[in-house]
C-alpha cells in the first residue's frame, strides 16, 4: 500500500498530475513503449485490466486517431474520448474475448495488434497469495492475447515476481518469437512488478 505522504514526494505522481494522466502507471507504459516499440500508429490495443485509465491515455497518444483502443476492467472506467471502454472480468475469459472480439469488429477492425496488461490483484498482504493471484491475471492476459493478437502482434504484461514467475515467463516465450522482462524506472523501487514483453506472436 503506497502511502499518502509517499505520493507527494513522488516525481512520476507529480507529473501525471501535471500532464493529464489519470495514473502514475502512464509513465511505464511510456518508457516500455520507449524501449520496446511495441505500439505504432494505427494500431489496435486492447488493454486489459485498464481503470482508471493512464496506459489507455498513452495507448490512444500512440496509436493516434487512425488507431483503436479498447480498454477492459472489472471497474467502471470513466470515458476516455475515442477509447471503447468494456467492464468485464479478464479471468472470465471466454466472455471476455467475446466482448472484445464484437468491439473489434465495431470498430472495423478483426485482430488485435497490440495486448496490453497492467492487471494487479487487490493486494492481501500474503506475499504468496498476491503472487500467485498476479500470475492467474497475466495468465488469463496471455490467453486473451493469443486469442486475439494478429500474427507477429506484440504483449506486454505485468506479473509479481516469485514462484511462479519463470512458468510465465515460459509460457510467453513459447508464444512469441521474441521475450523480454524489463523494469521500468516509474516502478517503485521496492516493488516486486515486472513487465514481460513478447514481441511477434506466432499465431
Ligand atoms: C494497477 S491498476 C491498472 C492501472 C492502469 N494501467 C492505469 O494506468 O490507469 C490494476 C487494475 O487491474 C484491475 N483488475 C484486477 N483484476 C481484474 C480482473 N479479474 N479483470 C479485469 N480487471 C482486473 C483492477 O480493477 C485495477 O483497475
Amino acid at each position: 500500500m503506497v502511502k499518502q505522504a509517499d505520493l507527494k514526494t513522488d516525481r512520476f505522481y507529480k507529473a501525471a498530475k501535471e500532464e493529464g494522466y489519470r495514473s502514475r502507471s502512464a509513465f511505464k507504459l511510456l518508457q516500455i513503449s520507449k524501449k520496446f516499440k511495441q505500439i505504432k500508429a494505427g494500431d489496435a490495443v486492447v488493454d486489459l485490466g485498464a481503470a482508471p485509465g493512464g496506459w489507455s491515455q498513452v495507448a490512444h497518444e500512440l496509436v493516434g486517431d487512425r488507431g483503436v483502443v479498447i480498454s477492459v476492467d472489472l471497474q467502471t472506467i470513466e470515458k476516455i474520448e475515442d477509447v471503447v471502454v468494456l467492464t468485464n472480468d479478464i479471468t472470465n475469459e471466454e466472455e471476455t474475448i467475446k466482448a472484445i472480439k464484437d468491439a473489434l469488429v465495431s470498430k472495423g477492425r478483426d485482430t488485435a495488434d497490440v495486448v496490453i496488461s497492467d492487471a494487479a490483484p487487490q493486494m492481501s498482504g500474503n506475499k504468496d497469495l498476491d503472487q500467485f493471484r498476479s500470475f492467474e491475471l497475466s495468465t488469463a492476459a496471455l490467453t486473451i492475447a493469443v486469442k486475439l493478437l494478429k500474427n507477429n502482434g506484440n504483449f506486454v504484461t505485468k506479473i509479481f515476481q516469485g514462484e511462479y514467475y519463470p512458468q510465465f515467463y515460459r509460457g510467453v516465450k513459447e508464444k512469441f518469437q521474441i521475450t523480454k522482462a524489463y523494469a521500468p524506472e516509474a516502478s517503485r523501487k521496492r516493488s516486486a512488478e515486472v513487465y514481460v514483453v513478447g514481441k511477434g506472436c506466432k499465431g
